[in-house]
């Protein structure tokens, strides 16, 4: 049977506070270094979605011991590639690219040969983008043309590399600065900019990194053979989750919402300099930093009159997985917006670039689509009426959640399939949303 809800109403004025769960970039991340580390790390607040999940059952599989006692896990770490490579190891990496990807990055000195799988929507996204410059450190990956499943044979002797990372993409250049730790010798990554969690972590646990930042790239170096020691980290809520509530408050009326402790480092916060840009209100207070990360709380206010936008492309990485939402924003703006160069979006666990065009399309939004763009002709005054059905969509947690609020937001009758899919990165998403007052049936 499909898990389907059904949305009827807008959503009335709220005023509210809301703690939302960690952030699932440094969750993954978090998980994966610990797991080379030498000793028990805890973490608080880890994320326990689908994706994170995926990631301990790898390690479990590797040899490494993990426990949960009430909020805090603790990893017991193996050490730099200390795993434990038993025959015939197939490791499920689920729905998550990034765990897929940094993974193979750890595994780049596996001692046995190991098969990567993943479920329908991974299956179909691009692997060549990792495989390609781990094969330079010296390890054989044998893929699906370019898709899983790929089975990686392992190198004794990872060497060092040099890499220019083209896409913006963080999970190449992590996969990358992950395989490295491994590597007697420097490897010198040029990278176009996007998030930098596991650039922070690095230099939170003295791996031997240097970050030279220019303009538009970075150039990261970073030294192996450096032991990874325990650590604990207290992760802070995901921007990437918030921002479906920052845009329900943006596009409620008469409503209030404060998102506490929010992870706002410089490389997440594209939807919030965008919205801004159209005249939302969203302050920052209590700013504080954690172990190189940046966090505070959001106050986010109900906007009457929202601008169009020519969407700076710079902004690009910092929002990658927000698009569908400032969509909506834009469908609700006084005048046509413009988005360019975002080819990556339909490499995302749907053709998100797509899915954008066709939720606007069903809801009676004009816009143009093409391979990398979209313009969206915005009106104030839109108010959904039609039964509108999302299906079909390779359970992108991401088309589910953007639906829902579409529909508490402009109306109309609503039927989002495949529920579940918010156990992927958001397992709580409709129990918060129902404690800001939507009725979902
Ligand atoms: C992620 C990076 C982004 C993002 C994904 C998580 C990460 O992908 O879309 O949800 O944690 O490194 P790309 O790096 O491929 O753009």
């Amino acid at each position: 049977m499909l898990s389907k809800i059904k949305i009827n109403k807008i959503i009335k004025p709220f005023n509210k506070v809301l703690e939302i769960e960690g952030d699932k970039s440094l969750s993954i991340r978090w998980v994966l270094l610990a797991s080379q580390a030498n000793g028990v790390s805890k973490s608080i607040n880890l994320l326990k979605s689908e994706d994170v999940i995926s990631a301990l059952n790898c390690l479990k599989k590797l040899g490494v011991k993990i426990k949960f006692k009430k909020k805090i896990c603790e990893i017991h770490g193996l050490g730099l590639n200390g795993y434990r490579y038993k025959k015939n190891i197939t490791l499920d990496a689920g729905n998550s690219g990034t765990l897929a990807r940094l993974i193979m990055g750890l595994l780049v000195h596996a001692k046995d040969k190991i098969k990567i799988i993943g479920d329908k929507s991974l299956s179909k996204r691009d692997f060549y983008r990792v495989t390609v410059p781990l094969e330079k450190f010296g390890a054989k990956f044998k893929t699906n043309s370019g898709r899983l499943p790929i089975i990686i044979n392992g190198t004794d002797l990872p060497k060092p590399i040099k890499y220019n990372e083209t896409k913006g993409s963080a999970q190449c250049k992590s996969a990358v600065m992950f395989a490295a730790l491994n590597t007697d010798g420097e490897t010198i990554i040029k990278a176009k900019k996007s998030r930098n969690h596991s650039e922070l972590l690095f230099k939170h646990l003295k791996l031997g990194i240097k970050v030279i930042t220019k303009s538009n790239i970075d150039l990261i170096k970073v030294k192996g053979k450096k032991e990874i020691r325990s650590f604990n980290y207290l992760i802070p809520s995901d921007i990437s989750s918030s921002a479906f509530f920052i845009v329900l408050t943006a596009l409620s009326k008469n409503s209030k919402l404060k998102i506490k402790n929010v992870n706002i480092n410089s490389s997440r916060i594209g939807i919030i300099k965008i919205l801004k840009l159209m005249g939302v209100k969203i302050n920052f207070k209590n700013t504080r930093n954690y172990k190189g990360e940046k966090i505070a709380d959001l106050l986010i206010e109900s906007t009457k009159s929202l601008k169009p936008i020519d969407c700076p492309t710079k902004l690009n990485s910092s929002a990658i997985d927000e698009f569908l939402l400032i969509f909506l924003v834009a469908a609700r703006a006084n005048g046509i917006s413009t988005f360019k160069n975002l080819s990556e979006l339909n490499q995302k666990e749907s053709p998100r670039l797509l899915w954008g065009s066709k939720i606007l399309s069903m809801m009676g939004v004009k816009n143009v689509v093409t391979k990398d763009s979209l313009k969206i002709y915005g009106n104030p005054n839109l108010k959904v009426q039609k039964k509108i059905i999302i299906k079909k969509f390779l359970k992108d947690h991401r088309v589910f959640m953007v639906s829902a609020i579409a529909a508490l937001t402009f109306g109309g009758k609503w039927l989002i399939c495949d529920k579940d899919s918010i156990k992927t990165s958001f397992p709580s998403f409709l129990k918060k949303i129902r404690y800001l007052g939507a009725k979902i049936r």
